[in-house]
């Protein structure tokens, strides 16, 4: 129950759950979450990285967000008691205590619409910025993947047929417009470009649904399913052209006022 690019070791033998499970692992180390006091996922989905947190990093309090009623159900059943889900948008959402540790993947894309300007889209970029700037204390991380582009036009014929059809509230970042507004309070102590990943991840998944053609068919009719392979298969050709990217970023926040060295 994770839906969003898979971390691949090159074990042999790994297959897409050791991937996602590896992907969990990665962002909780670079998040320094082991076992912090407070962490929280901004973009929580199904609950999967939530309950990684409070079970093997041993994190005391998790807060994860999400704006999905249907993944606030699910990600709180069977949680354990130390893990908190908020049918919240990120920018309400007023922790009654700083946090040690914020994670957030997969979800910086549905922040901004890609129908907004570069200044605009830059604007509600640094305000998460900011609100994570007072979520964390000095020296505290944020673990950050998203989906970027690269040499891909959002307006051109495939772009248009991802944001018109599949994900009409989503945008996604240039890597200059994280960089530019990231850096006033964080400082980047971590990067990896995995657009390969994503590819690997897309590929397991369209060979998954198609392997399961009859149920799908059954759950969300032809259409649905047809239109669903199409961005499948059109979302992998974009990675292996490299017109869209995987970023997964580590940010530290700087301390008030900046370092003094004298
Ligand atoms: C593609 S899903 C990824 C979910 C999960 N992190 C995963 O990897 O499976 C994006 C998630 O971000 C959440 N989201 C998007 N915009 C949000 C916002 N403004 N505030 C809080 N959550 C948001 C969605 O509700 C959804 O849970």
């Amino acid at each position: 129950m994770v839906y969003s690019c898979a971390l691949w070791t090159g074990e042999p033998d790994e297959d897409l759950e050791d991937a996602q499970i590896a992907k969990l692992a990665w962002h909780a180390r670079s998040a320094q979450a082991h076992g912090a006091s407070r962490a929280l996922d901004v973009g929580c989905g199904w609950g999967a990285m939530v309950r990684y947190l409070a079970t093997e990093s041993g994190v005391g309090e998790v807060t994860g967000l999400t704006l999905s009623s249907d993944q606030a159900a699910v990600a709180a059943e069977g949680a354990p008691a130390n893990v908190e889900i908020c049918l919240q948008d990120w920018r309400d959402h007023q922790p009654k205590e700083p946090y040690d540790a914020i994670i957030s993947i997969g979800a910086f894309e549905h922040f901004a619409r890609h129908e907004l300007s570069q200044a605009e889209r830059r604007a509600v970029y640094k305000s998460f910025f900011d609100k994570c700037r007072q979520w964390l204390p000095p020296g505290g991380r944020l673990s950050l993947q998203t989906i970027g582009h690269e040499d891909f036009d959002p307006a051109s014929g495939t772009g248009a047929l991802f944001f018109a059809d599949i994900f009409p509230e989503s945008g996604l970042p240039q890597l200059s417009d994280i960089v530019q507004t990231a850096e006033q309070h964080f400082r980047l102590v971590g990067f990896r470009n995995d657009s390969d990943h994503y590819e690997r991840t897309l590929t397991v998944w369209q060979q998954r649904l198609e392997a399961h053609k009859d149920e799908a068919y059954e759950m969300v009719g032809r259409e649905t399913y047809r239109r669903y392979v199409r961005y499948l298969r059109l979302s992998r050709a974009m990675f292996g052209r490299r017109l869209s990217t995987l970023y997964r970023m580590v940010y530290e926040r700087r301390p008030d006022g900046g370092t003094d060295v004298s």
